[in-house]
């Protein structure tokens, strides 16, 4: 288990917000941005998750608030941001966490609703909410975002080609917007994580160990051992990156992919033949 590592200060009075942090990463991120002096707000689909998380956080003594989101509607979350502003007055950080791992398909097999499904989250939902924050801060002149990819966005793995997609599109917005908002002094980076045992990676474990026949416990060791820095990641091994990213010291860092992964690149595996339909 990794230590959380705080620099209270870092990030003192800074409003930010974290989508999809009413569990997993975007929690472990929420909490980090909250311990460095930022208010983070917990922006997700759960209500009541996010609630019950922000008030174990502010009984911590953290500023840690939550408010309902689907970044899949692009209205409302325009409506989101204008209150983030009518409430704050400003937004500094965001941080594009939500997102949807694929149901396991080759290609050939992979139907137009889960393609859409994974997309429209997870690469969708994170141009909306670049957009609606992109603009407060090129109005602002000031502010940082940071988009979640993942190392299948920069070296796809078999199975799920509508995530790789979705992630390797992450990675060319957060280029993109670095680019267009440098003017402006905003910074946009984004940051790679590789397996964290979060909600996320067990539904996903479990749908790959059934497909190689083998348990999860061999599937979760079959990863470690893959991994050059012999363990899988925490939340806060990613929330100490993002932090890191949101601070003063990464004032010269734009468009950026930070890989957080022990050292993982990607997994190359090719799947076997499948039996052929008559
Ligand atoms: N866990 C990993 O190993 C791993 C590795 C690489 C990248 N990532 C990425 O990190 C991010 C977080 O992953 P996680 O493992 O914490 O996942 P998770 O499934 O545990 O949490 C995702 C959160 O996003 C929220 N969410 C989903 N759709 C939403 C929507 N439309 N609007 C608002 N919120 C929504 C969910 O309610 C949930 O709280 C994802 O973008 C994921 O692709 C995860």
């Amino acid at each position: 288990m990794n230590e959380r590592a705080t620099s209270p200060g870092d990030l003192d009075g800074l409003i930010a917000v974290v989508t999809g942090a009413a569990q997993g990463l975007g929690l472990g991120i929420a909490e980090q941005l909250a311990r460095e002096g930022a208010t983070a707000i917990i922006a997700d689909l759960q209500r009541d998750k996010g609630r019950t998380e922000a008030a174990r956080l502010q009984a911590d003594g953290l500023h840690v608030q939550a408010a309902h989101l689907d970044i899949t509607h692009s209205a409302g979350v325009a409506t989101f941001f204008d209150e983030v502003i009518g409430e704050h007055g400003r937004l500094d950080v965001l941080v594009n966490n939500a997102g949807v791992g694929q149901i396991v398909a080759p290609v050939v097999e992979l139907s137009d609703e889960e393609w859409d499904r994974v997309l429209n989250p997870t690469l969708t939902g994170a141009f909306y909410c670049c957009r609606a924050a992109g603009a407060i801060m090129e109005k602002q002149e000031s502010g940082c975002i940071v988009n979640i990819a993942s190392i299948n966005g920069q070296n796809p793995a078999a199975l799920v080609a509508a995530y790789n997609v979705a992630k390797a599109g992450i990675i060319s917005l957060t280029r993109t917007l670095a680019v267009e908002l440098a003017a402006y002094g905003v910074r946009v980076n984004a940051v790679s994580p590789g397996p964290v045992y979060t909600e996320f990676n067990r539904q996903n474990m479990a749908q790959r160990c059934q497909s190689l026949n083998i348990t999860e416990d061999e599937m979760i060791e079959r990863i470690r051992a893959a991994i050059p820095l012999g363990r899988w990641g925490e939340p806060v091994d990613i929330a100490q990156a993002v932090a890191f990213l949101c601070s003063p010291q990464a004032s010269w860092i734009t468009g950026e992919v930070l890989r957080v992964s022990g050292g993982m690149e990607g997994v190359s595996a090719a799947p076997p033949k499948r039996a052929q339909n008559p």
